[in-house]
């Protein structure tokens, strides 16, 4: 998996990624970020600015098509084949764990993240496959959510977990969410782990969290029961 990220903060992806299980999953090759930074592709004679005032009046400033036009070609001219490009957006399909393993299978995922008030439309029009938005709720800019993405997806690659981190009981993986997990010691400031976890049935101890696990989604998410 090669990720390319179009960013006007590049700093901020290189720290956040270097970090954990992401970290770990760069160093053995498992998966590769390069990040362009959209401020090297800025029109001649701008200074680095790549952000103009929006036709039509309103407040704020727009990023300009040609800059993130450029830095995506420096991008596709190193590639053979029109990757899927990703544009982090709050208008876009909401992200989840069915859309994190999908996208885990591409060779390379292209991400715009976006920031001032928006972006120019036709760059969207020219070169984004995907609007993602990862919830309802508005940011300052794309680099966060596409860490969300990039976190969600790298841990689908294969390799990424070690079988004891693997990913098949956990939240999600079977449309449920994850029943409670305890460790040492059993009884902590007087509060007990179940009994059943410490009696040695596996069968019963499976039972118990499949109820445990349909029990805390019909209370906490009801919605993904239907
Ligand atoms: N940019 C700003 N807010 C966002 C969101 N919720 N999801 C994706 N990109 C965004």
């Amino acid at each position: 998996m090669n990720y390319h990220i179009m960013t006007l903060f590049p700093e901020m992806m290189e720290k956040c990624l270097g970090e954990s299980i992401i970290g770990r999953a760069l160093r053995a090759g498992l998966i590769s970020v390069d990040i362009v930074n959209i401020r090297d592709h800025a029109d001649p004679g701008r200074k680095g600015r790549v952000d103009d005032y929006p036709f039509g009046g309103g407040a704020g400033m727009v990023m300009q098509a040609g800059p993130i036009d450029r830095a995506y070609q420096s991008i596709r001219a190193g590639l053979d084949h029109d990757p899927r490009v990703i544009y982090l957006t709050p208008q876009g399909r909401v992200f989840d764990q069915p859309m994190a393993r999908e996208l885990a299978a591409e060779e390379d995922l292209v991400f715009l993240c976006g920031h001032y008030e928006g972006v120019d439309e036709r760059i969207i029009e020219k070169i984004v496959t995907d609007n993602v938005s990862i919830g309802d709720y508005v940011l300052t800019g794309g680099e966060l959510p596409a860490l969300v993405m990039i976190d969600a997806i790298s841990r689908m690659v294969p390799g990424v977990l070690s079988n004891a981190e693997s990913g098949e009981e956990e939240s999600f993986s079977d449309g449920l969410l994850e029943y409670p997990q305890y460790t040492r010691p059993a009884d902590y400031q007087g509060m007990k782990v179940p009994d059943i976890l410490l009696s040695g049935d596996h069968a019963k101890v499976a039972a118990w969290r499949r109820e445990q696990s349909l029990l805390r989604t019909r209370e906490r998410r009801p919605d993904l029961l239907k």
